[in-house]
């Protein structure tokens, strides 16, 4: 109760130092280097297309099975979604997202979305990504602090979107956090 009551006190109730500190901290337990606190997860996907540069007019996979906004943040963005089936656990299926970039040319990017808790194939994706020079924004709205490997999801690429939100894995404020730079890079 204190801590709240001197941010309220503190007259920063949106950005200042407690928003610094939240995403310091929040990017050192994700295993990244910098992190950055956004209003929601639509806005992060936005700022993660743009910060990476995605061409517009390109295509971006994403899976079949995830929420509206990871195929209209694209639409917004002025890319292009292009849907990827997904295996039994709801995860994009890494052999259909194999087949989908042999075929398509126009694929700047991969939105591989953690789903459930449960993390994605980030071997074969990253193993994809490089074979066709993609980019990788993870989307672990529902997978923080889970791990591929050892390894934090959305540690793997420079891009990751985390969210709190009250039906999720954490009961906390709805805010999401775009972190960049895994540590190890
Ligand atoms: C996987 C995933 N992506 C994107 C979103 C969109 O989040 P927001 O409503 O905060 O923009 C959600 C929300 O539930 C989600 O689960």
């Amino acid at each position: 109760m204190r801590a709240i009551q001197g941010v309220l006190e503190s007259g920063w109730l949106t950005l200042g130092p407690k928003t610094l500190e939240f995403e310091r901290i929040f990017a050192e337990a994700s295993d990244c280097k910098y992190g950055v606190a956004a209003s929601n997860c639509t806005a992060s996907l936005f700022l993660g297309l743009y910060g990476l540069e995605v061409e517009k007019k390109s295509l971006v996979v994403i899976p079949a099975n995830t929420f509206a906004a990871t195929a209209s943040a694209v639409r917004f963005y002025g890319a292009e979604p292009i849907f990827c089936d997904v295996a039994s656990n709801g995860n994009v299926d890494v052999e259909k997202l194999g087949e989908i970039l042999e075929k398509e040319e126009n694929v700047d990017c991969l939105i591989p979305v953690h789903l459930y808790g449960f993390p994605c194939d980030m071997k074969e994706i990253t193993r994809l990504s490089r074979k066709y020079g993609l980019k990788i924004i993870e989307d672990c709205a529902q997978a923080q602090g889970a791990s591929f490997n050892g390894r934090k999801v959305g540690s793997f690429w420079r891009c990751k979107l985390l969210q709190f939100l009250r039906n999720k894995k954490h009961y906390d404020w709805r805010r999401w956090n775009v972190t960049d730079k895994p540590r190890s890079s």
